[in-house]
């Protein structure tokens, strides 16, 4: 029960058994949990990171070094520490790459505001050290980066290896980073003098195959289904695709209240009916011109035998995101009651055909009338490495798409971050009051990506610091650890590119996180949320809440 006293009378504001930590010993409490989830990813940055193996409460395994999917898996409870989580979530929806970096950055943060704190520097002068900090962090990025030209596709495709660099993937990594490059120039159209992509547009299928360098892109989309009907043709050009969210059966239950069948006639009769209704919806199908129908649900034996006899190509129990791409691929509109369906709702694609893959039956739908469908099938050798390449795919793509929207780059290896550290020094000098030495926090702060890519590949991050920072004063924008030879290099030389998107990103989602943990001098909890008590025996609560 907690309370405040208003002339001399406890006045009670809070549900008793609330929890509140107040002051210092909330921030500390907040820093320290968000430090050990930006702890617990660190180890998996870059090329030479580690990988993840993460087991759910099913015993199901992942394994990963994705920033994001990490800190997806952990059941973190701490509110704090979910406010990290939240850095990787952000950073992985808006630029899609440099989550790992985000969480490190962000943690790193709160360390060295803790470290001000403790020196008695107020939190709300740190903030206003870190809003100072940020801004020309951003300012430097933009200033050092280098613009592209999309029509050289290099760029992109070193950008799309640098993304799928660190992953399991990385053996692969050209071959990939091709069929990356090609999915999304595929799906950009032109928005005014800029480009702009969805990574939405590019599907990406999985089936376990011989290895990834089967990897395939199809200028269409496939759909892990096979035509219903072994009398259906397994091939169909010029297709007149019809898509149903209907079911070509009869719904049972339609019937339970209205018939009682007492002689054999009548089942005979009633079969007649049945059979006849399924014959008067394949007719529908025929009469709006369509030779191939995708259905979101169930067709019937009967109904698969009619549209067989007639040439119609079928497949059934589609996934609704599927029609609802076919839609936007073909120009088919996605009809719910058949009796609408008309010559009008069909879409059209050059081909529609079966195909074995594995040991399974697909279907391809190639040559939609609107291109901007592109599906990567991809064939690596268990479903795990699937899933892991799945989503190292999508950090690629995500970076290709940065670049078509903003054709800015970077150079890797802690470059661009040890640029922004040296001017954010000289900056540092710059400003007045105690904000200065949260400025020098922040410039420290980002040498964390050089100290923890070093760490990672077993290099000793003091000896390649004091080299990098005195290259960079020298002028070396680019000077880099080049980690997988384990030497300081120019990164622009080596070709380790990533969009100035993911970076400016990075900086914005780790600021601003830190900084709303900063803020925060008061934590109140309910009773659900509740601490453990410090003291068990003694039924207090962690010394707060009740006063
Ligand atoms: N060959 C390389 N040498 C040095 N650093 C690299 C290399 N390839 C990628 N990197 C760096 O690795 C970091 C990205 O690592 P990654 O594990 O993908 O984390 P994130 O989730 O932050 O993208 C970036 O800082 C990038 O510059
Ligand atoms: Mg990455």
């Amino acid at each position: 029960m907690s309370s405040i006293q208003s002339g001399g009378v406890p006045v009670l504001i809070l549900k008793e058994g609330s929890n509140r930590s107040r002051g210092r010993e909330a921030q500390h409490a907040n820093i320290t949990a968000a430090k050990i989830v930006a702890e617990s990813v660190r180890s998996a940055l870059g090329p030479k990171g580690m990988d993840k193996m993460l087991v759910d409460s099913f015993g199901d395994v992942t394994i990963t070094s994705d920033g994001r999917t990490i800190l997806d898996e952990m059941d973190v409870q701490n509110p704090a520490a979910k406010m990290l989580v939240e850095v990787a979530k952000t950073q992985d929806n808006e630029a899609g790459d440099g989550t790992t970096s985000a969480v490190i950055i962000a943690g790193e943060l709160l360390s060295k505001a803790e470290e001000l704190i403790e020196k008695d520097v107020h939190p709300t002068v740190i903030i206003d050290g870190y809003q100072l900090a940020q801004e020309k962090a951003l300012e430097t990025l933009e200033k050092i980066a280098i613009p592209v030209d999309l029509k050289n596709q290099d760029y992109l495709k070193k950008a799309a290896i640098t993304a799928m660099a660190s992953k399991l993937v990385a053996e692969y990594k050209e071959y990939l980073a091709d069929i990356v490059v090609k999915a999304m120039l595929a799906v950009a159209e032109k928005d005014g003098s800029r480009y702009k992509a969805d990574v939405d547009d590019v599907r990406v299928e999985k089936k376990t195959g011989e290895s990834l360098g089967e990897t395939t892109l199809i200028n269409g989309i496939v759909l892990d289904k096979e035509i219903v009907h072994s009398g259906m043709p397994k091939r169909v050009e010029k297709a007149k695709i019809a898509l149903l969210d209907a079911s070509l059966e009869i719904e049972k239950t339609e019937f339970d209240a209205k018939i009682t069948i007492e002689r054999p006639d009548q089942i005979e009769a009633f079969l007649k009916q049945e059979e006849s209704m399924l014959k008067g919806m394949a007719d529908k199908i025929v009469a709006s011109g369509a030779n191939v129908v995708i259905c979101q649900k169930g067709i019937d034996d009967m109904a698969q035998h009619f549209l067989a006899r007639k040439g119609i190509v079928a497949v059934r129990r589609a996934k609704k995101s599927d029609i609802e791409k076919l839609a936007k691929a073909t120009g088919a509109s996605i009809v719910t009651n058949l009796q609408d369906l008309s010559s009008k709702d069909l879409g059209y694609a050059a081909l529609v055909e079966e195909r074995k893959i594995a040991d399974d039956k697909m279907t391809f739908i190639e040559g939609a009338k609107n291109p901007k469908a592109v599906t990567i099938l991809i064939r690596g050798s268990t479903p795990r490495l699937n899933a892991e390449t799945e989503r190292s795919i999508h950090d690629a793509l995500c970076v290709v798409r940065d670049l078509i929207q903003e054709p800015k780059i970077v150079a890797g290896g802690s470059a661009p971050e040890l640029e922004m550290s040296k001017v954010l020094k000289k900056y540092a000098e710059t400003v007045s009051g105690r904000e200065q030495l949260a400025v020098k926090a922040f410039a420290e702060a980002l040498e964390s990506i050089t100290n923890t890519l070093a760490e990672n590949a077993g290099l000793d991050p003091i000896d390649i610091l004091s080299e990098l920072r005195s290259r960079h004063e020298k002028g070396e924008t680019w000077a880099g650890i080049e980690v997988l030879e384990g030497k300081v290099r120019d990164m622009s030389k080596v070709g380790v590119f990533e969009p100035l998107t993911v970076k400016k990103q990075i900086i914005k989602s780790a600021s601003e996180a830190a900084m709303m943990i900063i803020k925060i001098d008061d934590v109140i909890a309910s009773q659900k949320m509740k601490a453990p008590p410090i003291d068990p025996g003694g039924g207090g609560m962690g010394g707060m809440g009740e006063y």
